[in-house]
């Protein structure tokens, strides 16, 4: 059993490892040396990394690639992606040269709002709240403008506030609902700070005013916060082509295979199971350039999912369709990321896929992403209607293999050049590697 331990994050770094290999490696040295032998050479960067977070002792690789020949809206982009799993850039890749060949991917911007709530307990009338706080609101605004002032003067700011009942729900319980555009950045500090001011501002209004009992003046803030649920913060991403061009398959025509890929997309639309995995699939694509543009995953997986199951049930994000006789594939995604603000300028390899990207707005990369998730979802949905993903998928893992095999360079090119016509297995490839 180990020992608790208080005040370990007053530690130095090194006391803090040796507090860990002590605890819980057994003094083993490696379990040092593998921490150590991850940090940067460079101490000011290193400095940098470990102060993104509390308690750093070494630093996480993952693997960043680039998936080039994107066409979007007739400008071709390469693509950063910071991802563990072997087939996805490749498969990216796959896609975008496949697109770039039949017009490339279109994208639109359907909306930026981004949402807060200030969700407190009333156990006055309703009415009188109501009119109260639309009567108060301009002061709200005023209250926060030194918070607001540069987020307006960059074309953003607040630009909703209502009161929601939701006595229905749970008894006395409201909600103020703010609606912002937040520019370039993801807005989740600029929200967060909004909120909590007019949160305390709502109960100084409320407790100063004589048309409230002092029952009514007893509100209670449960809290404040942002919502990442952003279903007016869309992007859309599509791609089209003629059935004619597009590529005939492994056994199927041009149109057998658009027809089973929109049958492949409509199954995800109404089984959850499958629904899942497909947009796991297409979220294959976005983190890996929401990671390596600096942007918080965990808000847009939360998101996203959330709008998966809208409509009371989860569902597919992408939409496949024949439309006389073309071929149209579709994806909107709700996407709350920035591209000003949070790591972007700090993590050297943020701002350089940043700069690979030209730099972009929020808007700009919002599509960018929608576009990755779309191609994703098209290379997966492809292999899985023609030969399989495995195929493809350990292909790509037979190096990952190999290196588990502690196999030399030479049995490796054996291997890669082996496998191009035979199937990958851990087994198939322990078996070649033990008869060369
Ligand atoms: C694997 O990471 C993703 C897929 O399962 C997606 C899909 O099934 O559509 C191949």
């Amino acid at each position: 059993m180990q020992t608790p331990i208080s005040g370990f994050s007053r530690l130095s770094k090194e006391e803090k490892i040796d507090w860990i290999v002590s605890q819980y490696f057994n003094q083993k040295p490696e379990a040092k040396d593998t921490l150590t032998s991850y940090w940067n050479q460079d101490e000011k960067r290193q400095a940098l990394h470990d102060d993104f977070i509390e308690n750093t002792i070494s630093n996480y690789y993952l693997p960043l690639g680039v998936a080039p020949n994107f066409n979007i809206n007739g400008e071709l982009l390469t693509i950063p992606m910071a991802i563990e799993e072997s087939s996805v850039v490749a498969a990216a890749a796959k896609a975008a040269k496949y697109w770039g060949e039949r017009g490339g991917f279109k994208t639109e911007i359907i909306g930026e709002e981004k949402i807060g709530q200030v969700h407190f307990i009333y156990t006055g009338d309703a009415a009188k709240l109501g009119s109260f706080i639309t009567e108060i609101t301009p002061r709200f605004l005023e209250d926060v403008s030194d918070i607001t002032a540069n987020m307006i003067k960059r074309g953003g700011g607040i630009t909703g506030l209502e009161l929601r009942d939701k006595t229905a729900e749970m008894q006395d319980y409201f909600q103020l609902h703010l609606t912002f555009h937040t520019v370039d950045s993801m807005g989740a500090n600029f929200i967060n700070s909004c909120l909590e001011a007019i949160a305390k501002r709502l109960q100084h209004y409320i407790n100063q005013d004589d048309r409230f009992t002092s029952e009514e003046k007893e509100i209670e803030i449960v809290m404040s916060i942002l919502s990442n649920y952003v279903p007016n913060c869309i992007a859309k991403a599509w791609v089209r082509c003629p059935i004619e061009e597009l590529e005939a398959e492994e056994g199927l025509s041009k149109r057998a295979f658009a027809e089973k890929f929109v049958r492949a997309v409509n199954i995800a639309q109404l089984e959850p199971y499958r629904a899942v995995t497909h947009n796991k699939g297409i979220m294959n694509g976005v983190d890996a350039v929401v990671i390596a543009t600096g942007n918080d995953f965990r808000a847009v997986e939360a998101g996203v999912h959330a709008y998966a199951a809208r409509q009371g049930q989860y569902g597919s994000l992408s939409k496949a369709f024949i439309e006389g006789d073309e071929f149209c594939f579709e994806l909107e995604l709700p996407l709350a990321i920035g591209t000003v603000g949070g790591l972007t300028k700090l993590h050297p390899l943020v701002k350089w896929s940043m700069e690979l990207l030209g730099n972009p707005s929020a808007k700009e990369l919002m599509q960018i992403i929608a576009v990755a998730g779309l191609a994703q979802n098209f290379a997966a949905v492809r292999s899985l209607v023609t030969s399989g993903i495995q195929k493809g998928h350990m292909k790509m893992h037979l190096l990952n293999i190999l290196n588990q095999l502690n196999a030399n360079d030479s049995q490796k090119e054996k291997a890669i050049e082996h496998f191009k016509t035979t199937a990958v297995s851990y087994s198939a490839v322990e078996n070649f590697l033990q008869s060369v």
